[in-house]
């Protein structure tokens, strides 16, 4: 790809998604948009360059660009600490999801093919079994229509769920009939807890109206630069109660943001004002 494209595309990315795009992701451009390129039938970067940028940034075509250049690495039980916490230290910290109270409310926030949330939800109904009363719901969103797509169905490869232990799932994992497919479906239940949704974090106003108890936010800011993280981070804070927890990536450094919250685990942080 030239350098003029490639300044081009990444000129975009940075300012429409937040994504820095270094002249070392270059190759790593060409290559996720070169199958893209053959499929459409154009025979080279640059015809693809002028091809899409001729079309409304509403086009179909640009929702695909999208797809294409988000990393969306993720696991079931990903940095499982954070899930200790969650039922250990946060929820009975917090009034919400006891018995009379409303219900916890928890936004996943670039939540990927869906892994983290129905992590989230398997870990929230287990509370719920020892603790009577308790319910919760989960909002889950990202820029990604492809891993939104995914993340609806709650349809896996079996060797995904390695980190799963035999006892959930048992309880909130089906496994096709045929076993030779190898795959598993999240029970309806479960998938019903969740709520998935497209949401860009550049967006002036994200359209949230509702508090949340907590949000994870993990492994998403890694991509931004420091001003869009205090950006998104601002944002964030607005939807999360007073006392309520932001969880970040364990990679992810929340120091020397102005922020009106104190850190009180390994990258999870607690709302004070
Ligand atoms: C590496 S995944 C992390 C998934 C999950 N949170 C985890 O820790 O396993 C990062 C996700 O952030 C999403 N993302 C990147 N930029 C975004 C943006 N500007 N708005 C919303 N989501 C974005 C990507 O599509 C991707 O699915």
């Amino acid at each position: 790809m030239s350098k003029e494209s490639f300044d081009r595309f990444s000129k975009f990315i940075t300012r429409e998604l937040g994504i820095k795009m270094p002249p070392e992701k270059r190759i790593m451009l060409q290559s996720r948009l070169y199958k893209r390129m053959t499929q459409l039938h154009l025979s080279s970067l640059e015809e693809y360059e002028h091809h899409l940028f001729d079309l409304p940034e509403t086009s179909d075509e640009w929702t695909e660009f999208i797809n294409l250049v988000t990393t969306n690495k993720t696991d079931f039980f990903r940095e499982p600490k954070h899930f200790e916490f969650l039922t250990q230290t946060a929820l009975p910290s917090l009034e919400s999801g006891k018995p009379g109270g409303r219900p916890f409310k928890l936004w996943c926030a670039g939540c990927s093919s869906g892994e983290e949330p129905y992590t989230l939800a398997m870990v929230l109904s287990e509370y719920r079994v020892t603790h009577s009363g308790f319910d919760f719901s989960i909002l889950a969103t990202d820029i990604s229509t492809r891993v939104l797509n995914h993340a609806r169905t709650g349809i896996y490869e079996e060797m995904q769920i390695d980190p799963v232990s035999i006892d959930l799932r048992r309880r909130y994992l089906m496994r096709s009939k045929d076993r030779k497919r190898g795959i598993i479906r999240i029970s309806p239940e479960l998938r019903q807890k969740v709520r998935f949704g497209r949401l860009n974090f550049m967006n002036e106003d994200y359209g949230v109206k509702e508090q949340f108890d907590s949000i994870f936010f993990r492994n998403v800011m890694i991509y931004f630069s420091k001003q869009t993280q205090q950006n998104v981070l601002e944002k964030l804070c607005r939807n999360l109660c007073v006392g309520g927890y932001l969880f970040a990536g364990h990679s992810e450094s929340l120091v020397g943001f102005d922020l009106p919250i104190r850190q009180v685990f390994n990258s999870v942080f607690q709302k004070v004002r």
